[in-house]
């Protein structure tokens, strides 16, 4: 599995880590930055992560910043982006299972590290319910976007 990794300068310390982390496992990491403590605007990788994810380069998407809050609102805004932003494991299963989440947001001022790298796990290996109600939901969300 690909997975496409972006952050603010508020949460470089955690994306190397969950990236270490990933590649010692076998994923594939594209990391989309950004990696120095140099102020940078979320929107601005919010939107690369979505990129790599739509094109089909990643399948899965992580964005971080320092609350997890600003980068995904951004990455919420752009069309076929549906980002979950989770602070424990089950909103990790239930946003694959019911919202077929393909962005997890995550924050390094708010969490814990452990507590990342088990959502990420969770994340990464939790499949779409398929269940006809949330395919109906998501097709509304869809909807939304036009
Ligand atoms: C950056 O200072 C900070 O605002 C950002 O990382 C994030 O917490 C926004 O939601």
């Amino acid at each position: 599995m690909k997975v496409a990794i972006a952050n603010d300068h508020g949460a470089v310390s955690y994306k190397n880590e969950i990236k270490k982390m990933l590649e010692e496992e076998g994923y594939e990491v594209i990391d989309c930055g950004t990696n120095t403590e140099a102020s940078v605007d979320y929107p601005d990788y919010a939107k690369a992560c979505a990129e790599k994810v739509l094109s089909k380069e990643a399948d899965r998407g992580i964005v971080l910043c320092g609350t997890g809050i600003g980068i995904s609102i951004a990455a919420n805004k752009i069309k076929g982006i549906r980002c979950g932003l989770c602070t424990d494991t089950t909103m990790a299963r239930l946003t694959r299972e019911h919202n077929d989440a393909n962005l997890l947001a995550l924050g390094q001022r708010t969490m814990g590290i452990e507590v990342c790298k088990d959502i990420v796990h969770v994340f990464l290996k939790t499949e779409f319910s398929q269940g006809e109600r949330h395919k109906i939901r998501i097709q509304k969300i869809s909807e939304l976007e036009n």
